[in-house]
């Protein structure tokens, strides 16, 4: 029984020329309103990929900005150029492991859509792993002739340096730089990665690293970050704070659910502000039971509020819906309340042990809290 055969029916042998060889790399790159900046990376890669069989896969969140667009537009007459739209969804780590996923190439590389990781170190990335048997590539701003020019301003830098000393102490590998989003790796070894991935945030390599199956073969190349030519900065608190809870979940060992660990987190920050506006309604002389009333709804608010933004930003509730949530969310929370204090009493007159029943109330309150918002409130 002969079938055509694709190899000589396309190329080879003289056909029709419709098929190109496979793609060896795969260039993954993570964009959200980043239309302006598609056609100059695209013309990059051309230069930085010569004589190589790659294909760019842009993995775009529904930019209002139209970058799907872009990238069709250019898709239409490239075969190299390929786009993957996500509908509802947002996050630069899911985009990234979804990219991956859609590729067949033995390769994959991870770049910014921004123009700030040097396309010119892309070679270099990609023989370490298809040439010199390097598991994963990654481009470091933090090795000998490395550079971070482009982080803005002081604080940024800052907080970058101050994360990356954080994360070193818990990395299995040793690294200048594991915040990057520049690297490339055997896509066979992050396919048997995604399954542990938090797959939350910003740190895409970071996760990979941290759970990786076996400890991998890293080799670090230097490049200089740039400044951004087009466009913002998608990294604001909130992705920061996501930044933490991945990192709380990989010290839990997924022991606990990363969703939530940010639920916790958003809890604990709420008694921060509960404290303030008690704090600072007594200092404009309203008595405590009255302050402390105004701290307990200022907190409820702005912790509906965080867990809207960040525990469940995959499923953030918009207008009406989000009104009726943040109702909801009060009586669940000063259910709560009543189970904390009925628990603390309980297990207070039996022991006398005012911190232990402080914490169970809080424990049960917390558990209660997310347990019933999760299921109500956001439907996970
Ligand atoms: N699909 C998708 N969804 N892409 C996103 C999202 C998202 O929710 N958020 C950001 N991106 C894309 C941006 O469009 C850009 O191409 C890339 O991810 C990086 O985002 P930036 O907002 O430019 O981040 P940055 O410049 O602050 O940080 C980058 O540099 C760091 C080095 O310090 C990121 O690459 C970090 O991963 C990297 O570590
Ligand atoms: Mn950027």
């Amino acid at each position: 029984q002969a079938g055509p055969v694709w190899g000589d029916d396309a190329g080879v042998a003289g056909g029709a020329g419709l098929a190109r060889p496979a793609a060896d790399i795969s260039i993954v790159v993570p964009c959200y309103n980043e239309r302006a900046n598609v056609r100059p990376l695209v013309a990059a890669l051309y230069q930085a990929l010569a004589g190589r069989a790659w294909e760019v896969i842009f993995v775009d969140d529904s930019s209002p900005d139209g970058t799907i667009d872009e990238v069709r537009a250019l898709a239409e007459s490239d075969g190299r150029v390929r786009g993957l739209l996500r509908v509802g969804r947002r996050g630069l780590s899911s985009a990234v492991i979804e990219g991956v996923l859609s590729s067949s190439a033995r390769i994959v590389a991870v770049m910014d859509g921004d123009m700030q990781h040097d396309e010119s170190c892309l070679g270099r990335l990609i023989d370490a792993v298809a040439r010199d048997g390097y598991d994963i590539a990654v481009g470091s701003r933090h090795v000998a002739g490395g550079d971070n020019a482009g982080l803005a301003n002081g604080w940024r830098t800052f907080l970058s340096d101050s994360g990356i000393r954080l994360v070193q102490m818990i990395l299995p590998v040793r690294l200048g730089d594991p915040m990057s989003g520049f690297f490339a790796m055997r896509r066979d070894l992050f396919e048997r990665t995604v399954p542990r991935l938090s797959g939350t945030g910003f740190k895409i390599l970071l996760d990979v690293f941290l759970s990786a199956p076996q400890r991998p073969r890293v080799l670090e190349v230097p490049f200089v970050f740039r400044p951004r030519a087009a466009g913002e900065s998608k990294l604001d608190i909130l992705v920061l704070m996501q930044f933490v809870a991945m990192l709380a979940d990989k010290i839990c060992r997924g022991f606990l659910p990363t969703r939530f660990i940010a639920f916790s987190l958003v809890g604990l920050v709420g008694i921060l502000v509960n404290l303030a506006v008690l704090d600072i309604g007594r200092r404009f002389g309203a008595d405590f039971t009255t302050s402390q009333w105004l701290g307990t709804l200022v907190a409820m608010v702005t912790n509906f509020w965080m867990n809207n933004a960040l525990t469940y930003r995959d499923r953030r509730l918009r207008g009406a819906r989000m009104w009726l949530g943040l109702g909801l969310f009060m009586i669940i929370c000063s259910a709560g309340a009543v189970a904390d204090v009925g628990i603390a009493r309980a297990i207070f007159s039996r022991d006398g042990e005012w911190r232990l029943a402080g914490a169970a109330g809080a424990a049960i309150a917390v558990v209660w809290n997310y347990a019933v918002s999760s299921t109500l409130i956001w439907r996970v």
